[in-house]
């Protein structure tokens, strides 16, 4: 009763009256405003601004006096994040509650709108359902599992108190040393652009009033993931035509799923900083892509203008170039310095007034979108956080990802009365399974993991029984030294009829996560020596965001399984499919490459495909990963028949029907995925080997066939032209799907 009492006060103190449109209302307050009110509404701060011990704060109490300097003098529309790591449930809907409250004070008691990185799950509640990074997702190729995992999100979320998710992130995953590489969909075009969507749409379309939704945020728009190093946060170098077909079209789609907000790239393309492009977030996102909502900056990235870009001469300077370009909410957000230096560019007529009553427009819209001026507080859904049947969905999620690399003399499944030995650093880690953003932001605090969650030694020894599993690796620690003692590996191998040797990379987020080198440490490399020269089989398990290199240790592995980081379930779904419990059927969202040298991608340019000394030397080697895009076994077959097309002389906007019957040849029922990629023989600008157009994943009995059914029409076959344009050409086109190959033409 008491918050129906103060939301009927706060709605009609702010004057809507009945039947106004949402718009009408927004336009109301809006007239209502002072430009200090205006700026305040475009200003973002973190938590530790406002907590007691700042970034030291570890239980959510918040610091009245810095509350009420923040919202009733600087009048701040937003706050985000949470300060040392993540929170129970019930103190985020406290927070929440004394955030809304303090709004209660101000002129026009706009509520506040919170931000959280949702990334994989709610990534800031303590006990959330944490499902694969998104990396491992688009090894399921399951885009209706992506929706429900972000739906549980939402949920989680919501319960928590919060309305607004920075997710999904949509930048292509096309290098690989890219420390935020785990958090993409990988290297293709096409799953990025299905799987975010999906994603966009499990977070919206309840209506976000519905308390089972959150606002999305793309992001990072334009190019983040293109760093020419591969640092984090460092300049891209991005021809236009380059940008619109391999890193444009995810937001484009992402705009249609109806994404409510975006944040934009702290990088730089081509020496213009993305948060000071006007062409970027003015022309391209704007007017061509149509997108209407809200535009929110990164990290500090307006300072960023003049500190660290310098582009701006003056922090005033900065803040004027950015929300002329487009900006509508800054993250500033340690301090006010924004808040200030906004209001003396007004003053100034460094920045129109109407830019800035576009985006007040916008944020307050978002508010209104997401009903906070209906009702600010916490709904009273506190029971959808931790649904007992979100981990089976985290399970489900887990299974699917495991993508089975290498099963020499089919050694895997294993028998439940083997002696295993299971060794390497991520044997007994938790974050080693989870990786970024996971209670913290780096993910590598062990203590927040929920008490039930399993490393891989305790899921093994779940199967075979403890007597039968042994490890000498330290508990829940991937650094220490004892995970690499050689000695300790060989000595304990003597009662051991197979080791699960768990190699890959510890948690990271962002820029701690920068690397040099792709291969795995020396460290690890030793281990998997050591284990193989014991004569014993070893099974080698990899728990990691990003492929890292394993060309000199594959040889003499005799399994090989990419677990990635698939979340609270990974160690389940690792020893699942070890002892044949679960069949696989992940398989790669890129090329798991050799070596640094040799970094081509599955949608290359012929010319990428030749080696050659002389012509008579020429050879199409060029793509040759360790493992190529697409690729996943299975403890079953599956055979494809040939390729039915309705028609081989596609015209216009007709469509084109694509058939073929898939057939589980092996003895276990199991899933699989049926790609679709095409290859235009000629164009005007030299076409890709082959481009993923459509995949299905379907589930098969043993013995079982099942036709499967594309629909192409010519948007599919499209590409960016020289003239920047996406177009299709007429002329010839290879389909491909699995081991078969048809043609047809176009015009
Ligand atoms: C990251 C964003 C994130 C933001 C807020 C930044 O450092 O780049 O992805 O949403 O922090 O946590």
């Amino acid at each position: 009763m008491k918050k129906l009492a103060i939301t009927i006060t706060a709605t009609l103190s702010i004057g809507f009256s009945f039947g106004q449109t949402d718009a009408q209302k927004v336009d109301a307050l809006l007239k209502k405003m002072t430009l200090e009110e205006k700026v305040g509404q475009m200003t973002q701060v973190t938590l530790a601004v406002v907590a007691k011990n700042g970034w030291g704060n570890q239980d959510g109490a918040l610091d009245p006096a810095a509350l009420k300097k923040a919202i009733e003098d600087y009048k701040v529309g937003s706050i985000l994040n949470t300060t040392a790591h993540a929170l129970d449930v019930n103190i985020w809907r406290n927070m929440m509650t004394q955030i809304q409250d303090e709004t209660k004070n101000t002129r026009l008691k706009i509520p506040i709108i919170y931000g959280l990185d949702g990334i994989h799950g709610q990534t800031y509640t303590l006990n959330s359902t944490l499902f694969p990074q998104s990396i491992a997702l688009a090894a399921t190729r399951d885009t209706a599992l992506a929706a429900k995992a972000a739906k549980i999100t939402a949920m989680e979320l919501r319960a928590s108190g919060v309305r607004w998710n920075f997710a999904p992130v949509l930048d292509c995953g096309r290098q690989q040393l890219w420390s935020r590489f785990p958090e993409t969909y990988g290297e293709d075009v096409f799953i990025g652009k299905t799987m975010g969507a999906a994603a966009i749409k499990a977070y919206e379309e309840d209506g976000l009033k519905n308390p089972t939704a959150v606002a999305s945020c793309m992001k990072h728009y334009l190019g983040y993931s293109a760093a020419r190093t591969g640092k984090d946060r460092t300049p891209a170098y991005i021809p236009e035509i380059e940008l619109r077909e391999y890193y444009l079209p995810q937001f484009r789609a992402a705009v249609k799923a109806g994404a409510s907000t975006i944040m934009i790239n702290s990088g730089e393309i081509n020496g213009v900083p993305v948060h000071a492009s006007k062409y970027l977030l003015t022309d391209v996102l704007r007017k061509e892509l149509g997108f209407e909502g809200l535009i929110v900056t990164d990290w500090e990235d307006i300072k960023r203008l003049h500190d660290r870009h310098f582009v701006a001469s003056t922090p005033e300077q900065a803040v004027a170039m950015a929300i002329n370009a487009g900006i509508d909410m800054s993250m500033v957000p340690g301090d006010f310095s924004f808040y200030d230096l906004l209001l003396e560019a007004v003053k100034k007529g460094d920045v129109p007034m109407s830019r800035v009553d576009d985006a007040v427009r916008r944020i307050l819209t978002l508010k209104m979108k997401v009903g906070l001026f209906d009702n600010p507080y916490p709904e009273d859904v506190a029971a959808n956080f931790g649904k007992p049947e979100y981990q089976q969905v985290a399970l489900e999620a887990a299974h699917q990802a495991m993508t089975l690399l290498k099963n020499d003399n089919k050694i895997l499944p294993l028998q439940k009365n083997v002696k295993v030995l299971v060794e390497g650093p991520s044997a007994q880690s938790l974050a080693a399974l989870n990786g970024c953003w996971s209670y913290t932001w780096q993910g590598n605090q062990e203590q927040h993991y929920p008490a039930d969650s399993k490393t891989i030694f305790q899921a093994i020894a779940e199967k075979v029984g403890a007597g039968n599993a042994t490890t000498t690796t330290a508990e829940k620690d991937f650094d220490n030294a004892k995970n690499y003692d050689t000695a300790a590996l060989r000595a304990a191998a003597a009662n051991a009829d197979v080791i699960v040797l768990c190699l890959g990379e510890n948690a990271y987020a962002e820029s701690p996560g920068n690397t040099m080198e792709l291969a795995l440490p020396d460290n690890q490399i030793a281990l998997a020596k050591v284990a193989a020269s014991t004569g014993k089989p070893v099974i080698l398990v990899l728990t990691e965001g990003r492929p890292r290199f394993i060309t000199s240790i594959e040889p003499q592995m005799k399994g090989i399984l990419m677990a990635y980081w698939s979340g609270k379930k990974t160690a389940e779904a690792v020893a699942d499919v070890l002892f044949g419990d679960y069949n696989p059927d992940g398989i790669l969202p890129f090329s798991y490459e050799r070596s640094m040298g040799e970094m081509v991608l599955y949608d290359r340019k012929p010319t990428e495909d030749i080696r050659e000394i002389f012509n008579e030397n020429m050879n199409k080697s060029g793509y040759a990963p360790l493992f190529p895009f697409g690729f996943g076994l299975s403890y079953t077959t599956f055979s494809y028949s040939d390729i039915q097309l309705s028609t081989t002389a596609l015209s216009g906007n007709t469509k084109l029907t694509v058939n073929i019957t898939v057939n589980n040849t092996g003895s276990r029922d199991g899933k699989h995925t049926v790609e679709l990629y095409t290859r235009q023989h000629y164009a005007s600008i030299t076409p890709c080997m082959q481009r993923l157009r459509a995949f299905q994943k379907i589930s098969l009995k043993a013995g079982e066939s099942k036709t499967v059914t594309f629909t192409l029409d010519k948007n599919d076959l499209a590409f960016v032209n020289a003239d920047l344009k996406t177009v299709t050409e007429p002329g010839n086109f290879d389909i491909m799907i699995g081991d078969k190959k048809t043609t047809f033409n176009y015009k």
